[in-house]
């Protein structure tokens, strides 16, 4: 496998506000991604990284949770339709409730609006229906007048990308040799069963572990995962292990750049990420590479 590894960054958001989203970290874990030819990953849910980092020759986005491929494969193959159903319906508590317990979605179109119409007004974006809460304000969340732009760009940028919804086995072992995964699991500690759909158990900690042992040696990844012992003597067969820290906001996503302050009763709640980054490439080799900026240039064979 090439490890020829050159560092780049880009600009962009996710389309969606997403629980335990990487959004906050987005400037520490770019530096660490490799230019390859394909890049995957195989727990997307925002994908906020991807979002963040220019394009790969080969992108792959995965998730188990159909409604997040769904909605992504409508943004990106049927924007016009869906800009059609969101086209001036407002950001209202009243619809909020509407959407999430009485309006029956007819088709994946459908299906797709009423998911995105919930993650932008839901507390955190947590689309789990037993906690997914009216979370939107004027002044911190997204306004429904800016979406359609911002569809937009998003919807270009999927343009190209392999998205399916399988369990992250299938997408670890039948990505091709010499890909870059980034692999951002539901936590190992913290109560994560409340903010998906589908959620992870002890099991399925140590089937990723299995899944990534067996496949060292053709991938390289990136695991982000909470700083835990749990998680260390799960992963000390790897060739890097750092601690890393960063402050996010609670209950703001999109407009933290901007600097708007909560309103509407809400409190903006700061606090720290405390996360391993897990890897099995040579962090010697990434720091060799990182002066190269070739923005187009796929690691060689
Ligand atoms: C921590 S979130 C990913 C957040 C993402 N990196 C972001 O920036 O928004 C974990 C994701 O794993 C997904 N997931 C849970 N079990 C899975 C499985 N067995 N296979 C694939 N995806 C799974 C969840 O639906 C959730 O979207």
């Amino acid at each position: 496998m090439s490890k020829v590894v050159h560092i780049r960054s880009g600009k962009s958001n996710s389309p969606f506000r997403y629980a335990g989203g990487k959004f906050y970290a987005r400037k520490l874990i770019l530096p660490h991604i490799p230019i390859t030819k394909v890049y995957c990953e195989p727990f997307a849910g925002g994908a906020s990284i991807f979002f963040a980092k220019e394009p790969s020759e080969v992108s792959i986005l995965n998730d188990l949770d159909v409604d997040v491929i769904n909605t992504l494969t409508q943004i990106r193959d049927n924007l016009d339709n869906l800009l059609d159903l969101l086209d001036g319906i407002p950001a209202t508590k009243k619809l909020h409730a509407f959407y999430k317990n009485e309006y029956k979605p007819g088709n994946e179109l459908e299906q797709a609006f009423r998911w995105y119409y919930l993650n932008r007004t839901s507390y955190s974006g947590i689309m789990k229906k037993e906690n997914c809460y009216w979370g939107y304000g004027e002044k911190y969340s997204m306004r429904p007048e800016n979406w359609p732009k911002h569809l937009r760009t998003v919807s270009d940028r999927l343009k190209g990308v392999t998205l399916t919804s399988v369990d992250f086995e299938t997408c670890v072992d039948t990505a091709p040799d010499g890909s870059f995964l980034f692999i951002d699991p539901p936590y190992f500690n913290a109560d994560q069963k409340k903010f998906y759909p589908c959620h992870f158990e002890m099991a399925d900690h140590v089937r990723l572990r299995d899944c990534l042992a067996r496949n060292v040696d053709r991938l390289m990844f990136l695991i982000t995962y909470d700083n835990s012992q749990g998680v260390r003597e799960l992963y000390d067969w790897c060739d890097v292990m750092e601690e890393k820290e960063w402050q996010y906001t609670i209950n703001r996503t999109d407009d933290q750049k901007n600097g708007k302050k909560l309103s509407d009763g809400h409190k903006s709640k700061r606090s720290n990420g405390r996360e391993l980054f897990i890897k099995n490439y040579d962090k010697s080799i990434v720091e060799i590479c990182q002066p190269v900026r070739l923005p187009n240039t796929i690691a060689k064979k």
